[in-house]
């Protein structure tokens, strides 16, 4: 049964370069997605059931966040068995099908693999806590108190409060870099890099495309528990990620040897054509490039934008030093299910659409695969919420609204909870508006689908695009990027004036504007004028 789903599922893509060069991702929050059943929960069958749409939008790729049996402390990001579907979620068999339908219409599907912690629930942790000599107990992080009784080191919990809960039956500590309720695994013990590579192994059996890989940059902790260093106070009440941000991460993350971890994992997925694309909070451009190295991740996602409101020169000059130190190696993202949606943390309304459209058109010329988040392409800001289910809003007496914003239904149509699910939906929002979903903007040509859609038409049309040598064209002002790449020009023009950038050969001809219905005409010479916050695409033949 497994194998011949995979042999199904790789037949008809061509194997001569790996399938994600100039491939477009679409990320699936899978609660939020479609649900079949009626419980209000997304499933894997739900998602089968679009896959036309995916296919219409002309995405290549999808990345499915965790459907795995959980507690669901952190709505899945905290897994009891890596090898099964969460009942939730539907069934192994629901995921065969949507692995071999994806695969039918030429969609890669790749799973989030979850590696710095398990959910407190997986028989591990229960046995490592249960048997505090037994062989289980070093797949964790444990530690003894301070004299006083207190935890290990100063480290916290991007959730909120220090990173250690202490275990009363064996008086030891254990680390957990997010929830209580997910413990940190040691990755210094080779039974868990073992088991990991097993882990792989079998969703590649079943016919996966590649893994998104959470919290890469964590796996690793200093051997000695060293204390982080403080640059900044942290006082009662504060956003748990400021507190967590009032910390250099000298000591919890991006310890050199996780790069060993995905040279280890490349070696297992790479013969299998398996993509590796990981979450990566690295803080400097060159650690970043560390990972996606030959021979480790493939990629790692360009997070430091979904980090930013309205801030055009800190972004561009971001992307260009990010772009330089590894031209393939960066996933261009502008959101994820972690984040206010861009349209919202860029300004709202009609500004927040057309920055996002705009820096969206730069990411797809820059190389390495962009992944949209679920409803992006519809241009959707937040969701209105009626209240909060984010652990991290929940357990930090409201010092956060956490990330339900964006978690809110995917908007299918007009219909009872927008066509997201029969019953009521696990999270409570408000009703989108008939313009914001998929139906209503499939009947309206003018709507952001389309711009998004023909977006991605455009990169398939000019590999150019993301295949070529990139050269940087030098602009007098630092919120306008512009390049060259092969028989493609890029100018994203993200001042508030309109500005004319000189390509340095004529010829050009527009293909992509990113603001409906903006006006430039075909440049004049060597020179290009485009509207404020705008980014064009050329070609010349
Ligand atoms: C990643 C996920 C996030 C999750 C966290 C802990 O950052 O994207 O949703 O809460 O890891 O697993």
């Amino acid at each position: 049964m497994r194998a011949s789903t995979s042999e199904q599922a790789t037949a008809g893509f061509d194997r001569t370069e790996p399938w994600w060069r100039g491939a477009v991702g679409y990320e699936i929050y899978v609660r939020s997605f479609a649900d079949s059943t009626g419980d209000g929960v997304g499933d894997l069958a739900g998602i089968t059931g679009r896959l036309d749409y995916l296919s219409w939008l002309g995405v290549d790729a999808l990345w499915l966040t965790p459907f795995y049996p959980s507690p669901g402390h952190d709505h899945g990001y905290d897994v009891s068995d890596y090898c099964a579907v969460s009942s939730r979620h539907g069934t192994l068999h629901d995921f065969d099908v949507l692995v071999s339908e994806a695969h039918r219409r030429g969609l890669r599907v790749m799973v989030d693999i979850v590696p710095n912690h398990t959910s407190i629930e997986h028989e591990w942790f229960a046995r490592a806590r249960r048997d505090q000599g037994g062989p289980d107990r070093d797949r964790y992080l444990w530690a003894d108190p301070t004299p006083d009784g207190g935890p290990p080191n100063n480290w916290l919990s991007h959730f909120g409060g220090p990173a250690w809960t202490l275990d009363e039956a064996s008086g030891q500590y254990w680390c957990h870099l997010f929830l209580p309720e997910q413990p940190d695994l040691n990755w210094r013990n080779p039974t868990v890099r073992d088991d990991f590579d097993s882990i792989l192994e079998w969703w590649m059996d079943r016919g996966v495309d590649g893994f998104r890989v959470d919290v890469a940059h964590g796996l690793v902790k200093d051997t000695q528990l060293r204390d982080n260093p403080q640059i900044a106070p942290v006082v009662p009440g504060m956003d748990p990620f400021d507190a967590f941000n009032a910390f250099e991460h000298r000591h919890d993350m991006d310890q050199s040897e996780n790069v060993e971890i995905f040279r280890r994992w490349n070696q297992v997925c790479a013969p299998r054509q398996a993509m590796l694309l990981g979450e990566v909070n690295a803080p400097w451009p060159n650690r970043m490039a560390r990972y996606v190295g030959a021979g480790a991740l493939d990629q790692a996602f360009f997070l430091q934008s979904a980090f930013l409101g309205w801030d055009p020169e800190t972004l561009l000059t971001m992307v260009r030093v990010m772009h330089d130190a590894a031209p393939h190696g960066i996933s261009w993202v502008l959101s994820n299910h972690d984040r206010s949606r861009p349209v919202t943390r860029l300004g709202g309304g009609e500004a927040g659409v057309r920055r996002s459209l705009a820096v969206s058109t730069l990411f797809m010329a820059l190389g390495g695969t962009p992944f949209l988040f679920q409803g992006e392409e519809l241009a959707l800001a937040d969701g209105v919420l009626r209240d909060y289910h984010d652990p991290v809003s929940v357990r930090n007496d409201g010092a956060t609204s956490g990330r339900d914003g964006c978690r809110t239904p995917m908007p299918w149509d007009s219909s009872a909870q927008n066509g997201f699910s029969a019953g009521d939906p696990w999270i409570d929002s408000e009703p989108r508006l008939p313009e914001q979903t998929v139906a209503g903007q499939q009947a309206d040509p003018d709507a952001p689908v389309h711009r998004y859609r023909s977006l991605l038409d455009v990169r398939r049309q000019h590999p150019d695009m993301w295949r070529a040598p990139l050269e940087w064209i030098e602009t007098a002002n630092p919120q306008v990027a512009a390049l060259r790449r092969g028989t493609i020009a890029v100018v994203a023009n993200l001042s508030e004036r309109r500005t004319s950038v000189r390509l340095g050969s004529p010829g050009w001809e527009p293909a992509f504007t990113s603001q409906q219905g903006s006006r430039f005409d075909t440049p004049a010479h060597d020179t290009v004028s485009v509207p404020p916050e705008t980014t064009i695409v050329l070609t010349r033949e």
